[in-house]
């Protein structure tokens, strides 16, 4: 018997991606589940952010073979906007600076579109506020940190602070993280895995993350890493082969 606890999961079937008639990624089949920490590494250009682009639907990325299934349902032509409400997050998805815009507004926009669609009722601004002093509490984020601008003057470190703050108050059912630790120092990584963990735990969101560094991974400790190389998984396992790759490179791994 098929019961829905058994559906839930993210499925990329035998996909294949072409970026401006190139074809990218070769043939790609992935399981990600609710609860569950998946590495996804892999040299420079192997096609990574090519295919986070294109499970959130960027028009840019063009599926021609295979299929994205969410929780048993096919969307692999479904528009950004609908993956989104479906569950789905994409940690660059926010635009890079908005004038006059400050984080409180925009993600208070942001959850409250996102509740409509759900068909729930928007939050008051208090209780919306409430909810982001906890959030930004749990992140140990400065409290004036959410009366700035939008990416305005952001330090490399706050940019990713900002999408782990998106993260814990969109709630989504699965997160794909490209590259968030990045620029971070190693404090700073500690509280973003830290964060990362909490909403993960709490939400048994699916978090996939895309990384080079072992160090973020020791923090987050996958359940699961695969290995992408020229457009192809060519090795999946647990949290020791990101240790292996920290140590051996990715030389070998082709074989
Ligand atoms: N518009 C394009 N036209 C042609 N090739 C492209 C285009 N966009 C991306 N590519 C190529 O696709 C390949 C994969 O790029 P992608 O950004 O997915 O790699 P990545 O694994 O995320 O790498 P990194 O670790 O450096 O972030 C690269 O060789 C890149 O040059
Ligand atoms: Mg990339």
């Amino acid at each position: 018997m098929i019961t829905m606890k058994d559906t839930k999961r993210l499925e990329i079937v035998g996909l294949h991606v072409e970026v401006d008639g190139k074809e990218i990624i070769k043939g790609v089949t992935l399981t990600f589940y609710p609860g569950k920490v998946h590495a996804l590494m892999g040299p420079n250009g192997s096609g990574k952010s090519t295919l986070a682009h294109a499970l959130m639907g960027h028009p840019k990325y063009k599926i021609t073979k295979g299929k994205i299934l969410l929780d048993g349902e096919d969307i692999t032509m479904a528009k950004p906007e609908m993956r989104a409400q479906k569950g789905l997050f994409l940690s660059f998805q926010y635009p890079s600076e908005i004038s006059g815009v400050t984080i409180s507004n925009f993600l208070r926009t942001a959850v409250n579109n996102l509740r409509e669609k759900k068909n729930l009722a928007p939050y008051s601004v208090v209780d919306f506020h409430k909810l982001l002093k906890e959030k930004m509490a749990q992140l140990k984020i400065d409290s004036s940190f959410s009366k700035r601008y939008l990416n305005q003057g952001f330090s490399g470190g706050e940019k990713k602070r900002m999408e782990i703050l998106q993260l814990a108050m969109l709630e989504p059912s699965y997160a794909l993280l490209d590259e968030t630790d990045s620029g971070l120092d190693v404090d700073a990584m500690k509280t973003v895995a830290e964060g990362i963990e909490r909403v993960r735990k709490e939400k048994d969101m699916g978090i996939i993350v895309i990384t080079h560094y072992s160090k973020f991974l020791e923090y987050l400790k996958p359940d699961q890493v695969s290995i992408l190389y020229h457009g192809k998984i060519v090795k999946t396992g647990g949290h020791e082969l990101a240790q292996h790759i920290n140590e051996k490179g990715f030389e070998g791994l082709a074989k």
